[in-house]
């Protein structure tokens, strides 16, 4: 596995796959690597990716608090054996003067489905992320784009990003990973204590139980939530939100009358988690 530690070498690397019409899928990640991420990689290679590039770089700029910044997970020689075992060909591991030099001053903004959820609650993160991941795909310039679908409303807005700058990249989302427990895999995972642990298990429980209201014919956005919370609430947790949403456009609904899925934020301590499940149709086949 090739190690990238600047953006020349980078770009070196995949120009030259580019001009042997070989097809580069392109997992952007923050480090603290899990099977979830590893996912990612498998799902570049089944598109038909022919060579995976990851990247591990924790951007600054799309964290709203310092202290979350600092806490975020980091363990870069674990990361690399994880990426070598999982077959990734290469990685790319700029340091932040790279990525924003003395001087940098570019953002790139996707306001309206910035809005809302995620959005509503942490100010500048979306700003951070569409910024960054419009950086990395012109530096690696990959076929395949692939991201999980844990971060609905990031991939979402990816894709909003990619066909309104005509990227020539096709957005791949892959299913949430999730723990034997049902949690969704998540690097902040290992910030939980054990009893924390025990009560982050509600959120996956809750959309389950929303789920199960679906398939039993409730349809009200309304009770739909209100099940997902009753469960979240046993277990001491309250959402930060929980919404009932479009897949194909993010819009909130009142009724899962069109594909829509459930989308919640919960504190768990000082760990903010979240996670999602399709409650009606199967938006998966949408590609940017
Ligand atoms: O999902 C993430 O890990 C990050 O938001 C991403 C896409 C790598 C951008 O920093």
């Amino acid at each position: 596995m090739k190690i990238l530690n600047d953006i020349l070498a980078a770009k070196t690397t995949t120009r030259a796959l580019e001009r042997q019409g070989i097809s580069v899928g392109f997992v952007p990640t923050m480090g603290a690597l899990h099977d979830g991420h590893i996912s990612l990689l498998k799902v570049a290679r089944a598109v038909g990716a022919q060579r995976v590039v990851a990247s591990v770089y924790v951007n600054p700029t799309q964290f709203d608090r310092d202290e979350d910044l600092k806490r975020y997970p980091r363990d870069l020689d674990a990361d690399f054996a994880k990426l070598e075992a999982a077959g990734c060909d290469a990685v790319f591991v700029p340091k932040d003067e790279l990525m924003y030099p003395c001087g940098y001053q570019t953002e790139v903004w996707v306001p309206e489905a910035s809005r809302g959820l995620c959005g509503a609650h942490r100010p500048g993160h979306f700003v951070g992320v569409t910024t960054i991941v419009t950086k990395l795909l012109n530096i690696i310039r990959p076929s395949f784009l692939v991201m999980g679908e844990k971060d609905f409303q990031q991939l979402m807005l990816t894709r909003l990003l990619v066909s309104d700058l005509n990227l020539d990249t096709q957005v791949v989302g892959a299913p949430v990973a999730r723990d034997d427990d049902g949690l969704a895999l998540s690097s902040r995972n290992v910030q939980l204590s054990d009893v924390e642990r025990e009560q982050a298990r509600s959120i996956y429980g809750g959309l389950q139980a929303a789920q199960r209201r679906y398939y039993e014919g409730e349809r009200s956005a309304e009770r739909l939530v209100v099940e997902a919370k009753a469960v979240m609430s046993v277990a001491g947790l309250e959402p930060e939100y929980l919404e009932l949403r479009s897949s194909l456009t993010l819009a909130p609904l009142n009724s899962a009358h069109q594909p829509c899925r459930l989308l919640v934020a919960a504190y768990v301590g000082s760990t903010r988690l979240i996670d999602n499940v399709v409650i009606a149709g199967d938006e998966r086949a949408q590609t940017a």
